[in-house]
């Protein structure tokens, strides 16, 4: 494994100085703070460690420890040495389905949509379904549904893949009874027997399901005979899936380098096993977020992304957040801002409004493409020739400079976590470190992290409602 450039987390924006004045102590974070934490943090980390080999060992688990799905933390390594022959299928899966189709339907809801959502918006062109296949990389259009019950998506995504011959899909759900998903499933399956005139093996290749052992989509993946269906495995739960097929496969459909992806992965594992705090990115975020929040009223978290493709990555992390922590009427309110966009809608509550948010930077250090400069031109009615020769990077710089600037001085506090890159290797530490990140704040804090009873309340209804029950 080459030697991967490593992601920061940059918390110095935080911390005030021992001598600093009140106001400064008031607002940020001091070492004395810090050193007080520090311990827990260690024993929390333990304690992520002391549960994996629990899961592992098979042991029947007390009933205050479940549901616990441990089982994400190690799959990056297992899946790039034990389980390697299963990471080759789903790669040579994505790829074979990519040889025979143009557009890809990936059908999914929660965390078993959002991650694929999140790598297709940060790594793939960013008008990928635009262009033509030769510049796609041979690569087919992806779609995104599933993931909602909105009559005209539906039926606008239905225009543009009935009667056509050249589609497929890969539908997602961990426990097959999801019904946004299975719905979806139901309509884009029905239209694509037809646009395969029942050609049965045909049909068999075009749907690749991702389901746990045992379901109602595992049934029917079974009944309709589909030639790869891959397991989402126990112990990994939704919305901490993205580097097991859930993520992997459609990742491998737009032809991304999964191993690097699974590698940057393994790599911060290793980081956050083996670093001391305050040298430890995970440890380092989630001290700081508690402090943040339980000693200077931080409840909200802002994830401000630097890049458009970056959102996605953003509402990815708002899930894990939430749906993790947010339970027993505790846990911060995460919100992602895509900036400069947002400057110019939240940015002026952020700059004046409540002092009740921690600000985390996500920003990429080298952009993909040729930087864009400003021309001179003989029109500068606009002024802009005084910036002649600036290039759109040089301005994003000057933006986020000039934001974390003006919120330091008043007093509005902002760490940085900065990826090298925007691409597999960078994204597969960050993944990792937000998903260890979110556990062991719940360790930390005394909240299971997994499971999530609040959202069954609307299903119970809703089928209730439907079904007259
Ligand atoms: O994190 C979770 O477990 C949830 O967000 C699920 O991913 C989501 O509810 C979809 O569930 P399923 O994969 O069973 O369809």
């Amino acid at each position: 494994m080459k030697p991967l450039d490593p992601i920061v987390y940059d918390y110095s924006g935080l911390i005030a100085p021992k001598d600093a004045p009140q106001v400064e102590r008031y607002t940020g974070i001091t070492e004395a703070e810090l050193k007080w934490l520090a311990p827990r943090l260690s024993s929390a980390r333990q304690e992520i460690f002391d549960n994996l080999g629990l899961y592992s060992s098979g042991a029947a688990l007390p009933e205050e420890m479940q549901p616990m799905d441990a089982a994400f933390f190690d799959l990056p390594e297992r899946l790039l040495d034990e389980d390697r022959d299963l990471l080759d299928r789903i790669i040579a899966a994505g790829d074979r389905l990519a040889k025979e189709v143009d557009r890809v339907l990936v059908l999914g809801i929660g965390g078993s949509y959002m991650g694929a959502r999140a790598l297709f918006e940060a790594c793939c062109h960013p008008y990928h379904n635009e262009i033509s296949r030769q510049r796609r990389g041979g690569r087919p259009r992806i779609y995104f549904e599933g993931n909602n019950v909105d009559n005209d998506a539906v039926q606008g995504l239905l225009d543009l893949v009935e009667g056509a011959d050249d589609w497929g899909i890969v539908v997602i759900s961990k426990s097959g009874g999801t019904l946004e998903t299975a719905v979806a499933f139901r309509v884009f399956f029905e239209a694509l027997k037809k646009s395969c005139k029942g050609d049965q093996a045909k049909i068999r290749r075009r749907v690749i399901p991702i389901t746990g052992e045992k379901g109602r989509l595992r049934d029917l993946a079974n009944a309709i005979g589909c030639e790869d269906i891959f397991p989402i495995p126990d112990g990994v739960g939704g919305r901490f899936s993205i580097l097991s097929a859930v993520g992997l496969l459609p990742a491998a459909v737009m032809g991304l380098d999964v191993y690097h992806l699974l590698e940057g992965a393994a790599a911060m594992n290793e980081r956050f096993r083996t670093a001391p705090p305050l040298e430890n990115p995970v440890l380092d975020y989630v001290g700081m977020a508690r402090l943040m929040e339980t000693h200077r009223g931080a409840t909200i978290r802002v994830l401000s992304t630097w890049g458009k493709g970056l959102e996605a990555v953003g509402l990815w992390y708002d899930q894990l957040l939430s749906e993790s922590l947010g339970k027993n009427g505790q846990g911060a309110t995460p919100l992602t801002v895509v900036n400069t966009r947002d400057l110019h809608s939240r940015g002026q509550q952020h700059q004046e409004g409540r002092r009740d948010k921690l600000f985390t930077n996500l920003i990429v250090e080298r952009t993909h493409r040729e930087p864009v400069a400003v021309e001179r031109s003989d029109l500068d009615q606009d002024h802009l020739n005084s910036l002649s020769g600036k290039t759109l990077p040089d301005i994003l710089r000057a933006a986020f400079a000039g934001t974390n600037q003006a919120y330091a001085e008043d007093f509005r506090r902002t760490a940085t976590i900065r990826l090298p890159r925007l691409d597999e290797a960078s994204l597969g530490q960050l993944f990792q470190m937000l998903m260890v990140a979110t556990v062991l704040e719940g360790r930390l804090v005394g909240i299971n992290p997994y499971g999530q009873p609040g959202v069954e309340g609307y299903k119970k209804n809703m089928n209730a409602i439907l079904r007259g029950k």
